[in-house]
């Protein structure tokens, strides 16, 4: 991002519904009289909240985020409300999204439990804690809750900044909630407002944030290769980050479209398009033996080997 379009963005003042390609008319899907609450106001609960608005699955007023700090105050849609009040959140809505790093979640909780709130089976915590699983979670979040038959739903997700486009990849976690259970249905619903959701045993959370939650940020830095490289055969950097960007894009169109469509059968890989953009002898292939040789693929199996030994280290943390 350039230093002008950062000072644009400090300036720009409240987000507003139509910028979002709200339409006025969308009928809201979450009951009127319930709301969808964020403790953490940063990158990841403006993903979330900003596809339930982009869909109109809800309205700015029934969303709800708390942070300490007003630095993404205005980086949320309006009407909804931002306040620096946690207990607010929980008490005023029915799903509750937990969204701030792990590291402040003992915190966060303390702030509850000194302000003696409970809670019980009328909410939904939805926690997006890298690292986090259940079973620690509910033991964190059990002075919060006096009565253990009537108890919220607690369901781990792991989504990507995609979602604020309608792009992403949510993995979602539970321990043996019915499936026909209203909160579960409902956190799913909310949750594809911001792209596909993939339901996972829990084992698999920290390997599927490697490469779905991290992903992004992996393929942002071969983007910035591949334009230094570009740069260094004369291509103007602006230049070379547009047809990047057109790139990763339309890349993603075919593999989206042309892999799902060969779906099952053996030609659903992404070598087949791979090997239908090298002709004998040509370009492409003298660029592919160049990757290989540099250990590309090595280098992405490590990456996303030790994004998730990381996710495992900051759950063991989390457990002391
Ligand atoms: N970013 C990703 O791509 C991604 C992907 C998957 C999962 N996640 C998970 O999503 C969570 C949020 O990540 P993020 O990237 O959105 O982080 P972020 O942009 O740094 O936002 C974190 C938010 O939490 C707030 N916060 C800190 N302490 C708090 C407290 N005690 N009570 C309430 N709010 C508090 C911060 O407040 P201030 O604004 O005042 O600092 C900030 O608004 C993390 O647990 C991360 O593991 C992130």
């Amino acid at each position: 991002m350039s230093k002008g379009q950062e000072t644009n963005e400090a300036n720009a003042g409240p987000v507003k519904a139509s910028e979002m390609g709200m339409e006025d008319s969308i009928e809201h899907h979450v009951p009127m009289w319930s709301k969808v609450g964020f403790i953490g106001a940063g990158n990841m609960a403006q993903a979330v909240a900003t596809s339930l608005i982009r869909t109109g699955l809800c309205i700015p007023a029934q969303i709800i985020a708390s942070a300490p700090s007003a630095r993404y105050k205005f980086h949320w849609p309006q009407p909804m409300d931002f306040c620096h009040d946690n207990v607010r959140v929980v008490n005023e809505a029915e799903y509750i999204f937990l969204a701030m790093k792990p590291q402040y979640l003992d915190q966060a909780i303390q702030g509850l439990v000194n302000d003696k709130v409970v809670l019980n089976g009328s909410k939904a915590i939805v926690s997006m804690l890298v690292g986090i699983d259940l079973q620690t979670l509910k033991k964190k979040l059990s002075p919060l809750i006096p009565d253990s038959n009537n108890a919220p739903e607690i369901i781990r997700i792991m989504p990507n900044v995609a979602m604020k486009y309608g792009k992403g990849v949510t993995g979602l976690s539970h321990d043996n909630i019915k499936p026909d259970n209203e909160h579960l249905m409902m956190t799913q619903k909310i949750l594809e407002q911001g792209g596909i959701v993939e339901v996972i045993p829990e084992k698999l959370m920290n390997a599927f944030g490697a490469i779905a939650g991290s992903g992004a940020a992996y393929l942002f830095l071969v983007m910035d290769a591949m334009a230094d490289g570009a740069v260094k055969q004369g291509i103007p950097r602006d230049m070379a980050l547009r047809i990047g960007t057109q790139l990763l894009k339309g890349a993603g169109q075919l593999a989206h479209k042309d892999l799902i469509r060969l779906d099952h059968a053996a030609q659903a890989h992404p070598a087949v398009l791979k090997d239908s953009i090298c002709s004998p002898g040509g370009s492409s292939i003298a660029g592919i033996h160049a990757l290989e040789k540099a250990g590309v693929r090595c280098a992405f199996i490590d990456a996303i080997e030790a994004a998730k030994k990381r996710s495992d280290e900051i759950g063991a943390l989390a457990k002391e």
